[in-house]
């Protein structure tokens, strides 16, 4: 990856400094269960934004939570890359036009460059599931540490196949997309997200994306017992209609 890009991804596997945290749990007070669980139910997706800046260190903080999460053979595939400036944020909005105003977005990659990367999901192909696994998690834990800090987010789906909406216009270049999408030829096509990722990030090929998150303050906050997405309700219901009887 070339020069500037390289530091913005943390490539690297260095052993953690634990000093701010007791080894026996017990900085888990009682009171603090009730605090996670409401942080849990309050957070909600946010597709409107304000605009207002999120200040870098919290935006490395709510990273340094992601990496937190535990990962499959504790492989620490993913790496994260912060894009806060207008020209990034609005190139990523014309994938995902939904997220007016949002001030940072981080790209959750995996580092298919790792010994156990390539072996676990390249040759095991029954393991492929693991870094998308490691993601999910990575995303819970800055979701909600994000929420804890006042900061709103929207977790959202980008793959190498997705297209800039205002560039998929013609007939024929749907057909062409459709041609190119049969040959895995993303990467040649100037419209689809992984030809900017390669071509106007800089990313490196052993760089898969695996998912992105938006993050800002929220316009508004959608009622849990109204709000509905893709015209399904958001509200839960209560646990025992999760559980699977036995
Ligand atoms: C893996 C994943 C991908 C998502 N992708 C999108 C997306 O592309 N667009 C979007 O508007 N919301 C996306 N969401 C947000 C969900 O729609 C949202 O979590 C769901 O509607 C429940 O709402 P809540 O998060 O407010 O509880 C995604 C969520 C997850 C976990």
């Amino acid at each position: 990856m070339a020069g500037q890009k390289t530091s913005r991804i943390n490539g690297q596997h260095n052993s953690r400094k634990v000093t701010d945290l007791s080894d026996k749990g017990d900085m888990i007070s009682d009171g603090s269960s009730q605090v996670l669980m409401n942080l849990i139910k309050q957070r909600r997706s946010i597709r409107r934004f304000t605009g207002r800046k999120i200040d870098r260190n919290d935006v490395l903080s709510i990273v340094e939570a992601g990496t937190w999460a535990p990962t499959g053979c504790n492989n620490q595939e993913l790496r994260f890359l912060i894009l806060q400036q207008d020209n990034e944020l609005n190139q990523v909005l014309k994938f995902k036009p939904f997220l007016r105003g949002v001030s940072t977005v981080i790209l959750i990659f995996c580092d298919m460059s790792l010994p156990m990367s390539n072996k676990m999901y390249r040759q095991y192909k029954h393991e492929r599931h693991l870094p998308y696994v490691d993601t999910g998690l990575a995303l819970a834990h800055m979701v909600l540490y994000a929420k804890s800090k006042g900061i709103d987010s929207c977790i959202f789906n980008l793959s190498n196949y997705h297209l800039r909406r205002s560039e998929q216009k013609s007939i024929i270049e749907k057909r062409l997309y459709k041609l190119k999408k049969r040959l895995n030829l993303h990467a040649l096509m100037e419209n689809s997200f992984v030809y900017y990722l390669r071509n106007c990030l800089k990313i490196p090929n052993h760089l898969e994306i695996m998912c992105g998150l938006a993050l800002g303050f929220a316009e508004e906050h959608p009622d849990i017992h109204t709000a509905k997405h893709g015209g399904r309700k958001i509200m839960r219901e209560v646990v025992s209609h999760y559980i699977v009887p036995r």
